[in-house]
């Protein structure tokens, strides 16, 4: 990718009786994107939001809804987030058996197409269907909660990943989700991570906006080495 790295702040912590303002603070900020975690109970041990709310937040959002699955049978369910907004459909390696099938339903559905995979998951399994997707998603945590510890070993294989995208002569973004923030920005960037999402660092700040500022300025100082 050659343009700037995108800053993704997650709400999933923050007050959702203040969604408005979350969304219209997010739309005043420097964010890129908006990113959206879907959690069923099943995949990951814990319960988000689901449609009705993606479609309340696109009415209100000017930016692009990156919309992030951690759910069981993405499948049945993406016609219904693309009617709601969502601009790109992230969808999990470990839900999906049929995978290029279902980055084609989201390519279908006139979104774009990510894949996401779980600590655990190497990113080589990725190899055959690097050509059908936009985004390649490495969790940085175990799915399931914002706030948790940043696994270290993401930095090594988010260059992994880059070194194979480079060999395969492809482009999708990178993005990386868990426990970033102004700590490791830095360093995610250098190993080839194209978008940061981060929940906890913008929004247990007193000066979220701040945060959001000094992420972005390090996405403009900092590129792969
Ligand atoms: C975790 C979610 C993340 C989470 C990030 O399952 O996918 O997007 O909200 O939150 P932080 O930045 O707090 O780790
Ligand atoms: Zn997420």
């Amino acid at each position: 990718m050659s343009h700037q790295p995108i800053i993704a702040p997650s709400i999933l912590n923050t007050d959702f009786c203040l969604l408005g303002q979350t969304i219209d603070f997010l739309n005043q900020s420097e964010a890129d994107w908006i990113h959206l975690d879907i959690m069923d109970g099943r995949f990951v041990p814990n319960i988000s939001f689901g449609i009705p709310v993606v479609k309340s937040i696109k009415k209100r959002a000017a930016k692009p809804l990156d919309v992030h699955l951690m759910i069981e049978h993405p499948e049945l369910h993406l016609e219904a987030f693309r009617d709601a907004g969502a601009d790109i459909i992230t969808v999990h390696y470990e839900t999906c058996p049929h995978l290029h099938r279902t980055l084609e339903q989201i390519h279908l559905l006139g979104a774009k197409a990510g894949v996401a995979i779980n600590p655990h998951t190497p990113v080589e399994v990725l190899k055959d269907i690097l050509e059908h997707v936009e985004l390649i998603l490495i969790m940085s945590v175990n799915p399931g909660f914002g706030g948790q510890q940043f696994i270290y070993q993401s930095i090594p294989k988010a260059r992994r990943l880059k070194t194979m995208l480079m060999e395969e002569n492809v482009s999708p973004i990178i993005e990386i989700d868990g426990g970033i923030g102004l700590q490791n920005a830095e360093a995610v960037i250098k190993a080839g991570v194209d978008a940061l999402v981060a929940g906890n660092a913008i929004f247990n700040d007193k000066d979220p906006g701040a945060v959001i500022s000094r992420l972005k300025e390090i996405t403009k100082t900092t590129s792969y080495v």
